[in-house]
């Protein structure tokens, strides 16, 4: 029994520590966990470079400091995010859902001026749980009956160039937001070819093109950014999750053709840029950021990929799709509701995934899972299918 709002399915275990990739429950079970927290977990557990930063932190005695105090990691972060990504101005929050918050509110205020307050999201999209994200995410059952919800969103069928030239309205159209690799949605992998629609219209029309970087940044497509498998250039970019690797951080990343037309006052949080998550971001993104890092995360998806493929030839009648970018993974089935029975298989082997949109189970091991787990985790995949 518990005191908890109901509002997850909740484990039937409790976790008590957790070692690389993998998560230890109070009766010594051990799970390998190929969902890190949602994404989250990019360093896995007790990584020597999340664990050296919270003890380099507790060295200066200081937990919070205020919006306005400035400190070296909240300029440095700033700095690496900016010269990595659109060269723009950093905002720091707590969350991904209030990252895109920040995002919707600028562009909601460069639009006001001309009264274009329409924001283009996507089917299957997903930004978050406060109203404002829940108004740019696609998935009705997430937003039913919570009364009004901030308006002027509609949806293009995602990867549809034809449907995007069809809903852009240059009088009212603001800005378009993207998951370059939907998560939530069920693991959709945006086209090239859509990229350039994108990318060609923003630019035609002076749209704001934001990408929400949230769930497949900073290296989980093998690249720091999602959006650099492509040919685009966003105007503002969220981030979150593997950010922080475990410690809650949101951070959103302003073009300064546009971050400049902003006053002091505009937008705050309290906890926003403190000093213990931006030192573990700064850390986290450096470690990351590295060729040789970046490249065995691409040999790690190579060899998932294959066992996957080799999988779904071995059980073409359960496995409708495989769809990969680096080590962000979905796996469609055919039979409806498989995905939960395959999860719960998975689970009780030991093998942690999760469940998204469009009966499909998420894989997203910490990055730094090794070639071995994987193989491991495919043979838990492979003997749960046989069953
Ligand atoms: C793409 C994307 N955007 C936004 C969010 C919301 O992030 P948070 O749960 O930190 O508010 C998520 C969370 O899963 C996400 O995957």
């Amino acid at each position: 029994m518990h005191k908890l709002f109901n509002t997850y399915n909740f484990t039937n275990f409790s976790i008590t520590k957790g070692n690389g990739s993998y998560l230890f429950d109070n009766k010594g079970k051990k799970y390998l966990d190929f969902s890190a927290g949602v994404a989250v977990n990019a360093l896995g557990y007790n990584h020597s470079i999340i664990n050296r930063s919270i003890k380099d932190q507790l060295k200066t005695g200081i937990m919070h400091l205020s919006g306005s105090q400035l400190h070296k990691y909240k300029t440095d972060l700033a700095n690496i995010l900016s010269k990595n990504s659109n060269k723009g101005d950093v905002f720091y929050s707590n969350s991904g859902a209030e990252s895109i918050e920040t995002a919707m509110k600028i562009a909601r205020s460069v639009g006001s001026k001309n009264k274009k307050t329409q924001i283009i999201s996507m089917t299957s999209s997903f930004h978050g749980r406060t109203l404002g994200a829940l108004s740019l995410g696609h998935n009705k059952n997430y937003k039913s009956n919570i009364g009004p919800i901030p308006g002027d969103v509609i949806f293009c069928n995602f990867n549809d160039s034809k449907d995007l030239k069809k809903k852009i309205n240059p009088k009212k159209t603001i800005a378009i937001i993207i998951e370059f690799v939907q998560g939530d949605g069920g693991v959709n992998i945006c086209t090239k070819e859509f990229a350039k629609t994108i990318d060609d219209i923003c630019k035609k029309f002076k749209i704001l093109l934001i990408a929400d970087e949230i769930q497949a940044g900073v290296g989980r497509t093998g690249k720091m950014f999602a959006y650099k498998n492509y040919s685009v250039s966003p105007d503002i970019i969220t981030m979150a999750k593997g950010l922080g690797s475990g410690i809650p951080i949101g951070a959103t990343i302003i073009k300064n053709t546009i971050s400049k037309n902003f006053n002091i006052g505009f937008h705050g949080s309290t906890y926003g840029g403190g000093m213990l998550q931006t030192r573990i971001a700064y850390n986290v993104f450096n470690f990351i950021n590295q060729k040789p890092f970046l490249t065995a995360v691409l040999e790690k998806s190579k060899i998932l990929k294959l066992g996957l493929m080799k999988i779904k030839n071995e059980h073409e009648d359960k496995i409708k799709e495989v769809r990969i970018l680096g080590l962000i993974c979905g796996l469609e089935f055919h039979e409806k509701n498989y995905a939960l029975k395959i999860f719960n298989t998975l689970m009780k082997k030991s093998l942690i995934t999760t469940i998204v949109q469009g009966n499909t189970i998420r894989i997203t091991p910490p990055l730094t899972v090794s070639k071995k787990e994987i193989k491991e985790g495919l043979k838990i995949i492979a003997s749960s299918l046989s069953l």
